[in-house]
């Protein structure tokens, strides 16, 4: 009788102990974990998300962006590099809380994931090798070979346009945005149809190389991505995207990326 009683009192001890003791400790967890955004880009997409080869760190537009989202937040940002190509899929596991790589703001991604107020404008164009004048705009594209990044809105475009009956002799399509160029470079493909500031920054990057036909053909606004169940953390970056915008630290970050 009497070792009974012991022995329930042990076990309430050890209950209050796990009550008191370990559930604030793992609160705390929880509540670090918050503390912490972590994003996920595809790093091969300069200007906006790349590894810097000389300081080895990833850099670019967006993750200046996140990392004074995420100071503006008082949230220690992690940065995650992954495929493009399952970038999505990769939110939804939750390997991360937040897509920052140039994604634009479709109503397809937008069944399945929530956009911050849109960020920057880009629009596609169309890029040929530089003194390759056979190709004036979209229609030309007939009988060409064109390169694009997969699953991204360059392939929807080219997708598209053969949909409507452009004879696109056939569409190439690859896992990074700087393989296109270096297709087209080879003589492999014709014609790379990708985001504006992309597209300059390649030709920057490769001087003579490259030439854009005309204008954009889209116009288009990147977002950064969430899951949909994270509305707290969507309100939260979207005010502090006023904050930024409004205190001239997103004009700081402008500047450094594309100039006045
Ligand atoms: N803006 C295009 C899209 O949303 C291309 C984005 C590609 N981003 C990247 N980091 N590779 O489809």
């Amino acid at each position: 009788m009497k070792k009974k009683t012991l022995l329930y009192g042990l076990l309430i001890v050890v209950a209050l102990v796990v009550v008191f003791v370990f559930g604030p400790v793992m609160q705390a967890a929880t509540k670090t974990d918050r503390n912490v955004l972590v994003v996920g880009c595809d790093a091969a997409f300069p200007p906006f998300e790349y590894l810097d080869e000389e300081t080895g760190e990833l850099t670019g537009f967006d993750l200046d962006l996140m990392r004074a989202i995420g100071a503006e937040l008082g949230m220690e940002v992690v940065i995650k590099n992954v495929s493009w190509d399952g970038i999505i899929p990769g939110l939804l596991a939750g390997n991360y809380d937040v897509i920052a790589s140039g994604m634009t703001i479709t109503e397809e991604r937008q069944q399945v994931v929530n956009f911050s107020d849109p960020y920057i404008n880009a629009g596609l164009v169309i890029v040929t090798r530089a003194g390759d004048n056979r190709i004036k705009g979209p229609e030309d594209l007939a009988g060409k070979r064109v390169a694009v990044q997969i699953n991204t809105t360059g392939d929807l475009a080219a997708t598209e346009m053969q949909e409507k009956g452009i004879k696109i002799a056939s569409i190439k399509r690859f896992n990074h945005a700087t393989d296109p160029f270096l297709e087209l470079k080879n003589g492999a493909a014709d014609a790379v149809v990708m985001d504006l500031p992309v597209a300059g920054a390649q030709i920057k990057a490769n001087p003579g190389q490259y030439q854009i036909i005309g204008e954009a053909f889209t116009t288009e606004e990147y977002g950064l991505a969430l899951r949909k169940s994270d509305t707290e953390l969507l309100a939260k970056i979207n005010q502090a995207l006023v904050t930024l915008k409004a205190n001239g630290t997103y004009d700081e970050i402008y500047r450094k990326y594309f100039g006045e």
